[in-house]
């Protein structure tokens, strides 16, 4: 588990405004009839080009520089020849590692002119989750206070958290210690500290919460072909306010 010095925390910045920059050109490509493989080529080219390297190339044999997540895809798409279109709900999902720290960040919307009201409530409720489970790392709070606060608000929508999968600390390595799931009972769990990186990711289904996970060994779909969309920053825990490294 990461404890971050002021210098590490610089060293986070940096991959976090890559991150960032790099969500900000594929949403912008994001266009009906582009390949969800062009789109990872484009990640990769603009990582490099920032000195960065991507987390998720070759972690754990993952042959990809990102994950994107299209519809009933909840989380770990794999880029391919596949070509969005419109109303596509699109889930990116971008790491970034430079100076030995990683940055780690998902946005998810819909392709072209959004049509069905439901998918971008789905959309919006799960940026709502995550900026409520950011707003409860805060010292004097535990890990158990995220997840309560994400899911409390995703159930009080209508839709529901995917348990399978959880949040996680961040800094050397793309996965540290503590997990960070996105349910779970208020003053619960690991307690908050001033330094702490996470990456906090509610992934949230329109239907129930159950996944599974498909032949190639990463994509994961929900379970009943409902759909799911996915956003996460990587957020250090301060004295005050929490700060998105991600933003
Ligand atoms: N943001 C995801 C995570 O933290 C992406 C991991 S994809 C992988 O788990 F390929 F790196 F596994
Ligand atoms: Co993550």
């Amino acid at each position: 588990m990461g404890v971050m010095s002021a210098a590490q925390i610089r060293h986070m910045q940096e991959s976090g405004r890559i991150v960032r920059m790099v969500l900000v050109g594929l949403r912008r490509a994001s266009v009906p009839g582009v390949s969800t493989a062009e789109l990872d080529g484009m990640a990769n080219e603009l990582i490099r080009s920032e000195g960065g390297s991507p987390s998720f190339l070759g972690y754990r044999g993952y042959p990809a520089s990102v994950c994107i997540s299209v519809n009933s895809v909840v989380v770990h798409g794999i880029p391919g020849p596949t070509k969005l279109a419109e109303g596509d709900l699109v889930s990116l999902d971008v790491g970034v590692v430079k100076s030995g720290y990683h940055g780690d960040a998902a946005d998810s919307f819909l392709v072209g002119e959004a049509t069905d009201p439901e998918a971008a409530r789905l959309v919006g409720v799960t940026y709502e989750a995550l900026g409520l489970g950011i707003d409860a790392a805060r010292p004097g709070n535990r890990v158990g206070d995220i997840g309560a606060a994400v899911q409390r608000h995703v159930e009080h929508a209508g839709f529901s958290v995917v348990r399978d999968l959880v949040g996680h600390g961040i800094g050397r390595r793309l996965h540290e210690d503590p997990q960070v799931p996105n349910y779970g009972r208020p003053g619960t769990g690991m307690p908050l500290k001033p330094g702490m990186a996470i990456a906090i990711e509610p992934m949230v289904n329109r239907g129930g919460w159950h996944v599974r996970i498909l032949d190639d060994g990463w994509t994961i779909v929900t379970e009943d072909g409902s759909l799911s969309a996915h956003a996460e920053h990587t957020v250090v825990v301060t004295g005050g306010e929490p700060l998105v490294l991600t933003a």
